[in-house]
């Protein structure tokens, strides 16, 4: 069955935080960002909601949608954010700040999104650059090319412009990432001491040059 991929709007919202919760169920890191009962309409709402903010607040930010044509269901989608020009260093710096939590849980969870800030920093600054911020497929519609062609979408344009993609890998992605031409340049480690006590979470950095580019100038600041 063939699938496309557009930009998605504001009305699929619904439907991609429905996506959401399906391919993050188990995972800790998407309940820091949207904590609550995974199943109860309201959490999904406050989700949505947050995210339409994000969505409306940044420029940078693009969403996606994978759609099957035939039965026109959404399977999955994708946010990138397209830096396309050098940025300030007072909008790349920034420490992230939770203000959906409280207490122990909020620390935990910048603590958690601290690290992948940290990283991005580090690596990226304010260079121009596509990142894959959000990937996700319904976990009903895994293995048919989804997650692929959301993926490819920011790759192609980004290349057309000379840049790079970036990316931080979760377990569940990182083979197709490799498989896309993406590889290693580090990775963020988030310690489980200050999480939920089992193992250190580890997430791959990955980055994808475009074609003419042959060596990587890793941001240093
Ligand atoms: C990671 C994720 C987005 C992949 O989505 P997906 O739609 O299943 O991805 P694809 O179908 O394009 O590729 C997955 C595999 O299916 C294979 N595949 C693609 N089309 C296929 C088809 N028609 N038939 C059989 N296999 C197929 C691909 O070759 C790929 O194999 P690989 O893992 O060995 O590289 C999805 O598993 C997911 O949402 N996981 C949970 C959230 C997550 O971890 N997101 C990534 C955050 S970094």
């Amino acid at each position: 069955m063939a699938l496309e991929v557009a930009p998605a709007e504001e009305g699929d919202i619904d439907r991609l935080m429905e996506i959401q919760f399906s391919a993050f169920e188990s995972d800790p890191y998407h309940d820091a960002l949207f904590p609550g009962d995974h199943y109860a309409p309201s959490t999904r709402k406050a989700a949505g909601d947050r995210t339409i903010m994000e969505w409306r607040q940044d420029p940078s930010a693009r969403f996606i949608k994978c759609t099957d044509r035939e039965s026109g269901v959404i399977l999955g989608y994708a946010k990138w954010n397209f830096y396309e020009t050098e940025r300030p260093r007072e909008e790349w710096a920034k420490s992230p700040e939770v203000d959906w939590y409280s207490g122990r849980k909020k620390e935990i969870a910048e603590n958690f999104l601290g690290a992948t800030a940290a990283m991005r920093q580090k690596l990226w600054g304010g260079d121009p650059h596509y990142l894959l911020n959000i990937l996700c497929v319904h976990k009903d519609h895994h293995r048919r090319g989804a997650g692929t062609m959301l993926v490819q979408w920011g790759v192609v344009r980004a290349e057309r412009l000379g840049l790079r993609s970036c990316l931080e890998a979760s377990p569940a992605g990182y083979p197709l990432y490799l498989r896309l031409g993406f590889r290693q340049v580090d990775t963020v480690v988030v310690k489980a001491a200050d999480w939920d006590g089992s193992f250190d979470r580890h997430y791959i950095v990955m980055l994808k040059q475009p074609e003419e580019f042959t060596s990587v100038t890793a941001h240093e600041r």
